[in-house]
């Protein structure tokens, strides 16, 4: 990290804090109230009011969610709802806060357990709570037997992010089986008209948004994979009405913070409830808990915008800037990655040359990626032996680093600590180390296996060979990779019963082993990646500075992939590489300065091979890298408006960026195919403080002629500005100052 990157931290935390009203940034303790006579709880925060109540049957049950009432407007207690017929009773139709499974529940419980007498039946009552600060534990308790289960909410009074999770106990004698365990049941008001926000994705083509009108039944959302995955992402939202604009209307929003299997279900009952559960996957799971012991959920985080999706983004952008990541958010560094340059054949020389190259555009961190360790010459061999491979770096790494520190850049590289190759010293040691079922076939996937990190002996060699690593080399930063799937997710070595605890103490482990190497080396920086975006939640983020959305750089690919993502996930964790053109994804030729301008909308990497690059692409990487420098504060740490999707076959996208004080916006236009000689479409600015002047200069990229150089943010709002885009994948990009 260099002096000046400490700076510009410094400014930007001023800045937001100057940026935020007093109110929202003093810790206000009277954000939660609980009224004795009514029994109702109530949080009030950042303009949204989440209410619930102690019932007449003893159970929690939610009053209230949305846009915040008047502290002076009761809220009447909560009572279960009668019978509605011999199939619907009030303990299934009656919502709760957080219902076990029993009774009369039909619908998705929060909490399954077995007793071992096979009693499988469990009612939770309220025992009793505690408000402490920005939280409120409350106690409740089955009505017959020992198992205790804390629900716990936490408000960021900034934002009015609540942090639920639960943390079950139990207190009996004999054991208890778990077998399904949610963080929190969210409840929306009573309607129809709510609108399904959900990402999806594969491989290569992750986060693409979903909408679905909510209908009665139940959505699943989920990874059964062991982690986070590409197919669904652990976030979603629900818009009341249809998705018109983008910054305006209820939005009602939750990310699971989990790197394990998950899942989240969107259900809507026989009274047109609507409401969402989400936490541990119940799919191949249980967890025993033997008397005295208690199993603690992942947080499920939730929030409430009165500004459409885009209200809602900027809302959990700010929640994770400021409570998720592990430090203060740093401007990310311009880095450059060796991956597509070189593949596996690193040696010290040509990674040399490629440093080289990478600082004389103006790079600030230089990684290199898979092939420097043990024996590896391609994906067959090697992961497992984290030895610096001496044919290919006979010094070790100490001369490289050297080298790109003399070049003013930091250096990372890329680890992938889970895996092991059946071709590996590690294997050969230990084959028992892997996921596996006794005398089954071990599926590979990529020819590696994944090992149990459940295990303390794996949490121990993984650990240790990272500190090795990062007590023996100046490395500030890593690339945390994770290559593959669960498969045959056997633990053999802890009793049967035991066993579907792996989903648990393996994501429990990795977090463990990421909050030890920061402790012992807080400088140290991560990105988390998994062939791209498999592992990009709330809840690895918790540990890492930065993720990898995807492994397509097709720059016009990602500006979908990144316009879903920014739906979840702030652009300042959104690494984004140039790489080279045409690119493997899709064979398409784009110019550098589009590939420049598409990776610019987030923290700004370039992943091409120098070595093949002429001057004049020198000579453009090198202005476009210092334009960045001028605004990436804004585009990482600022307030994000999606004006134009890509989604929907869009022919053109827009998105702009504005500093938390206002005094800078940069704008991105692209345009994908023109025809007919159509103009481009007017660009309305928003987010503009509408009396203050701002100069508007062009990063790259014309503007119509008749554009004032200097205008109000009202005019840039309202009269709006006509950008020259014409041809195919075409890109500008313009910075307004205020003046
Ligand atoms: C994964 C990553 C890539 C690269 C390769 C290296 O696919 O997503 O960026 O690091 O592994 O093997």
């Amino acid at each position: 990290m260099t002096r000046s990157l400490h700076r510009s931290l410094h400014s930007l935390v001023l800045a937001s804090l100057l940026a935020l009203p007093l109110s929202l940034t003093a810790q206000d303790s009277n954000t939660i109230h609980f009224d004795a006579a009514t029994k109702v709880f109530r949080i009030d925060a950042a303009g949204t009011t989440y209410a619930f109540g102690v019932n007449n049957v003893d159970e929690l049950q939610p009053l209230f969610w949305g846009r915040s009432i008047a502290a002076t407007d009761s809220l009447p207690a909560a009572h279960t709802l009668p019978e509605v017929a011999s199939f619907d009773g009030p303990g299934t139709v009656t919502q709760g806060e957080y219902k076990g499974w029993g009774g009369q529940l039909y619908l998705e419980p929060a909490l399954k357990v077995t007793f071992p007498d096979g009693n499988r039946d469990l009612v939770l009552h309220y025992v009793s709570h505690h408000i402490e600060g920005d939280t409120l534990t409350i106690v409740t308790k089955d009505i017959e037997r020992d198992l205790f289960v804390e629900l716990r909410y936490t408000v960021d009074p900034a934002t009015g992010i609540l942090g639920r999770s639960a943390i079950i106990t139990n207190k009996a004698t004999a054991p208890v089986m778990i077998e399904q365990a949610a963080a929190a049941t969210w409840n929306l008001p009573r309607g129809t008209n709510y609108t399904l926000n959900y990402l999806t994705g594969r491989w290569a083509g992750e986060d693409q948004l979903q909408q679905q009108l909510i209908r009665p039944g139940e959505t699943v959302l989920q990874s059964t994979r062991g982690s986070t995955g590409h197919q669904n992402n652990p976030w979603f939202a629900i818009e009341r009405g249809p998705s018109t604009d983008e910054d305006t209307g209820d939005v009602w929003f939750g990310a699971l913070a989990w790197s394990g299997s998950w899942r989240i279900t969107v259900e809507q009952d026989q009274l047109q409830q609507v409401r969402v559960t989400g936490g541990f996957n119940p799919f191949d799971f249980s967890y025993k808990l033997a008397p005295s012991q208690s199993l603690e959920t992942p947080v499920f985080y939730g929030g409430y915008s009165d500004h459409g999706l885009g209200g809602a983004s900027r809302l959990l952008h700010r929640f994770e800037l400021t409570k998720i990541l592990p430090q203060s958010p740093n401007p990310r560094p311009v880095l450059y990655n060796s991956w597509e340059a070189t593949t596996f054949h690193v040696d010290e020389a040509g990674q040399e040359a490629l440093a080289e190259k990478a600082a004389s555009i103006g790079i600030e961190r230089f990684v290199m990626d898979d092939g420097w360790f043990g024996q590896r010459k391609d994906d067959h061999a090697g992961l497992g032996d984290w030895y610096v491979n001496p044919q290919k770096f006979p010094h070790g790494l100490k001369p490289l680093i050297d080298k790109v520190h003399s070049l003013g850049m930091d250096f990372g590289l890329w680890v992938e600590p889970e895996m092991v190759n059946p071709d590996s010293d590690l294997y050969r040691k230990h084959p028992d180390w892997v996921l596996n079922f006794t005398g089954r076939p071990r599926t590979q996937e990529r020819n590696q296996l994944v090992l149990n990190l459940a295990r303390p002996d794996v949490r121990d060699y993984v650990f240790h060979f990272l500190d090795d690593l990062l007590a023996h080399n100046d490395i500030a930063f890593l690339k945390w990779d994770y290559n593959r799937n669960w498969t045959e997710p056997g633990w053999p070595a802890v009793a049967p019963d035991e066993q579907k605890k792996v989903y648990v103490a393996y994501t429990r482990n990795l977090y463990s082993i990421l909050h030890d190497l920061r402790a012992k080396y807080p400088k140290l920086e991560i990105e988390s990646c998994s062939g791209g975006g498999g592992r990009v939640d709330l809840g690895i983020m918790h540990y890492t500075d930065e993720v990898w959305p995807s492994d397509n750089t097709d720059p016009f690919d990602r500006l979908s992939i990144q316009d879903g993502f920014t739906y979840a996930y702030t652009p300042g964790v959104m690494m984004a590489w140039v790489t080279d053109s045409p690119g493997w994804a899709n064979n398409r030729t784009t110019s550098v300065t589009y590939r420049f301008l598409s990776s610019m909308q987030g923290s700004l990497g370039v992943g091409a091979n120098l070595n093949k690059w002429t001057p004049e692409d020198f000579a453009t990487a090198k202005d476009l890298i210092a334009a960045y420098k001028g605004i990436r504060e804004t585009v990482q740490h600022g307030s994000l408006y999606r004006l134009v999707s890509p989604r929907n076959g869009s022919e053109t996208s827009v998105t702009e960026s504005v500093s938390l004080d206002k005094k800078q916006a940069a704008l991105f236009t692209f345009l994908h195919s023109s025809t007919m000689n159509y103009p481009y479409p007017r660009v309305f600015l928003r987010g503009l403080n509408p009396n203050t002047s701002y100069r508007v200069t062009s990063i790259s990229g014309k503007l119509a002629t008749d554009t004032p150089t200097t205008a109000t943010g009202s005019y840039w709002m309202s009269h709006g500005l006509d950008v020259e885009l014409k041809g195919d994948f075409q890109a500008a990009a313009f910075r307004f100052d205020a003046q």
